[in-house]
């Protein structure tokens, strides 16, 4: 199955990203999580995506088109991927078009995760994300079990240095700007899903798998 998820910053996208990948049994291609990774092994292009980051805006397109290009290369994504949080332009959509092509493979759903501006800064400010594998708590809506610890693997949580108030609101107006158009731009070519992102976390998997019905 090749799916993209889109959203806003705390849609949730991470979040339901953990659960569609365990299910389907595809890999998880997030481009923030893959800067991230650069910035903390400290590479060249952990220091260029960075100075974006931070200030909320996008890294340029044609650093995140290369990356995403030789990552569907890989072999664990013969039979299928999830996107997270790419394409976020329309140029970057179309690039992507074109991999796929290239690939001989198309594209089965994009799920449009809806969330409300005014709980989105909320989410994220209070976003905690394990050091080690990446999984997203929030301090009140999904709490660690033990405090500063994950779950999952006990790594340690941390909070992202671009989940401050004045950035999130910076993200949310780039992804109005930018990102947003690409609604149109996938119902024009009926892949399109809504799923109402402001339900609990549960209830929104349980649409997420209704909506992929029997896509293989
Ligand atoms: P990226 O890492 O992609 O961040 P984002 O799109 O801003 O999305 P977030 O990770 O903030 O939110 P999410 O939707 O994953 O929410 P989550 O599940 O964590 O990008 C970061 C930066 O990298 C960009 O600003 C840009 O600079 C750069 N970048 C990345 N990709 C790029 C690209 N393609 N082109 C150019 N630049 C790029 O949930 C949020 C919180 O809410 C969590 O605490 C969670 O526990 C909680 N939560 C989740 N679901 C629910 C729910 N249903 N109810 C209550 N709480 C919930
Ligand atoms: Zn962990």
């Amino acid at each position: 199955m090749r799916l993209i998820l889109l959203g806003p910053p705390g849609a949730g996208k991470g979040t339901q990203a953990s659960s569609i990948v365990e299910k389907y049994n595809i890999p998880h291609i997030s481009t923030g999580d893959i800067f991230r990774k650069n910035i903390k092994e400290g590479t060249e292009l952990g220091k260029k995506a960075k100075e974006y980051m931070d200030k909320g805006l996008l890294v340029p397109d044609e650093l995140v088109v290369a990356i995403v290009e030789d990552r569907l290369k890989e072999d664990d994504c013969k039979n299928g991927f999830l996107l997270d949080g790419f394409p976020r332009t329309v140029n970057q959509a179309k690039s992507l078009d074109k991999v796929l092509e290239k690939m001989n493979v198309s594209l089965n759903k994009v799920l449009n995760i809806k969330v409300d501006k005014e709980i989105l800064v909320n989410r994220a400010v209070g976003r905690r994300i394990c050091k080690e594998c990446g999984r997203a708590y929030h301090i009140e809506f999904n709490p660690p079990k033990e405090s500063g610890k994950c779950d999952v693997c006990g790594g340690q949580l941390y909070q992202r240095s671009d989940d401050k108030e004045e950035t999130v609101a910076k993200r949310i107006e780039v992804y109005l700007k930018e990102t947003a158009p690409l609604i149109d731009y996938y119902n024009n070519k009926g892949i399109l899903v809504d799923i109402n992102g402001e339900q609990d976390i549960k209830k929104v998997f349980e649409d997420i798998v209704l909506a992929l019905g029997s896509e293989k």
